[in-house]
């Protein structure tokens, strides 16, 4: 990782930044005081969960994957985080160790902000506040339908409501989910593999595959190597549509 010290010349990408917007230019300029900016190579882990907080980041640019691991050495992701997207807050809020891994999942850049300068941003800009708020209220959302579907769903279904988001996600935004992502033809391509797909839905890489084989077999995808093509959105959103009556 290297960090360095933000200048002057950093106000108007600060302005630019989406959780910064609306902030004065006095604001900007003591951000870019106290800021830091930080670059992390893919694969670096930021902090890992139980680590005490001191800063919250902002994605500047790149992606990385909050996981929480089993004393076992399991895996879950509980999401990929994205350019503008925030991580860290929540150790700042409650004082308590870190909730969870941050691991960069390709070169990443994020600025960085201490507890006591986060503290007084957030108590002189309400607009922030409620914009962090708003991203924790999805959080703590997407992190209850996760609980419900774990109780309420088996692995296929569950599978196929995780590759329907990602391209669904894919088709609208042309975002990068979880890493690079392309529409082509007819089929979605998504370059995710078989462990990250059961580490996002609780479940073995054995029991992912398994059901992979069952999708291909009814000619809703094609498995790759790293990569997957959908070639019946509809037919996978079948299986959810079924799995939810
Ligand atoms: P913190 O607990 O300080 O460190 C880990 C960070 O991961 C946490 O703050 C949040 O920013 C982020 N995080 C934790 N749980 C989730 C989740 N369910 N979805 C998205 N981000 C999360």
């Amino acid at each position: 990782m290297t960090t360095s010290r933000t200048g002057a010349l950093f106000v108007e990408q600060l302005r630019h930044v989406p959780l910064l917007r609306g902030l004065t230019d006095p604001q900007l300029a003591e951000l870019s005081r106290t800021a830091r900016t930080h670059r992390f190579d893919a694969e670096q882990i930021v902090f890992l969960q139980g680590d005490a907080g001191d800063c919250v980041h902002i994605i500047l640019r790149g992606q990385v994957k909050v996981v929480t691991t089993s004393r076992a050495g399991h895996e879950a992701i509980l999401a990929f985080l994205a350019d503008g997207e925030s991580f860290g807050e929540m150790s700042l809020l409650d004082d308590l160790p870190r909730s969870a891994t941050i691991q960069a999942t390709m070169p990443t850049t994020t600025l960085s902000l201490r507890k006591a300068d986060f503290h007084k941003l957030l108590r002189e800009a309400p607009d922030l506040s409620l914009r962090l708020l708003r991203a924790l209220a999805r959080r703590l959302r997407e992190t209850g339908m996760l609980v419900q579907d774990a109780a309420f769903l088996d692995v296929g279904e569950r599978l196929a409501k995780k590759l329907v988001a990602m391209a669904t996600e894919t088709i609208e935004l042309g975002v990068t989910v979880p890493s690079a992502t392309r529409v082509s033809g007819s089929a979605i391509e998504l370059r995710v593999t078989q462990q990250d797909l059961a580490s996002m839905i609780g479940a073995t890489r054995e029991s992912v595959n398994k059901s992979l084989a069952s999708f291909r077999a009814r000619g809703l995808l094609v498995v790759g190597r790293h990569r997957l093509s959908i070639l019946d959105l509809d037919g996978l959103r079948g299986v959810v549509d079924r799995a939810d009556d």
